[in-house]
């Protein structure tokens, strides 16, 4: 995404500090490799008209947020209580050997970054995975091994 797009981005939202959040989500939707350059951390503190530290401050409270590139996809597992009880640790073993990267690493062909996620509110569904935006649960070995399958197969065809 060139400067122009990015621009056209940002200018969907209004130009106020409150705005900051959901301009640095849509810039980061828009890149390919998951991630917030610097040249987009500028724009969005820039476009609400706030200071760089301030855009540090958010881009570091909010884990969805990356500023190293990522994957184009990213599977997250739930590492909080309920989830780790009912057989997440199971699910996220099943994923770390199925698509060959620990947590917090991306896949050799940059398809896919595994992380970590807390409590997404849906423990009554736990396990829960969250693949992009949208979750899953609840999810065995049988079913991380499906959702894993599909993301790689997107990837190749
Ligand atoms: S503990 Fe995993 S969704 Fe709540």
């Amino acid at each position: 995404m060139d400067s122009t797009e990015k621009e056209r981005v940002v200018d969907r939202f209004p130009r106020k500090p409150d705005q900051l959040l959901a301009v640095l989500i849509a810039l980061q939707d828009n890149n390919p490799q998951n991630y917030l350059s610097e040249e987009d951390l500028d724009l969005a503190a820039r476009h609400v008209n706030v200071t760089k530290a301030r855009v540090y401050g958010v881009t570091g409270y909010y884990s969805m947020l990356s500023t190293v590139p990522r994957g184009r996809h990213i599977l997250r597992v739930c590492r909080s209580p309920v989830c780790r009880m009912v057989g997440g640790d199971a699910v996220e073993s099943v994923l770390v050997e199925q698509l060959k990267v620990d947590p917090g690493g991306t896949t050799a062909d940059r398809a896919v970054t595994l992380e970590h996620t807390e409590c997404l509110g849906r423990c009554h569904q736990a396990p829960i995975i969250m693949i992009d935006a949208t979750v899953h649960g609840p999810v065995d070995g049988k079913k991380a091994t499906e959702l894993a399958g599909r993301l790689q197969q997107g990837e190749r065809s």
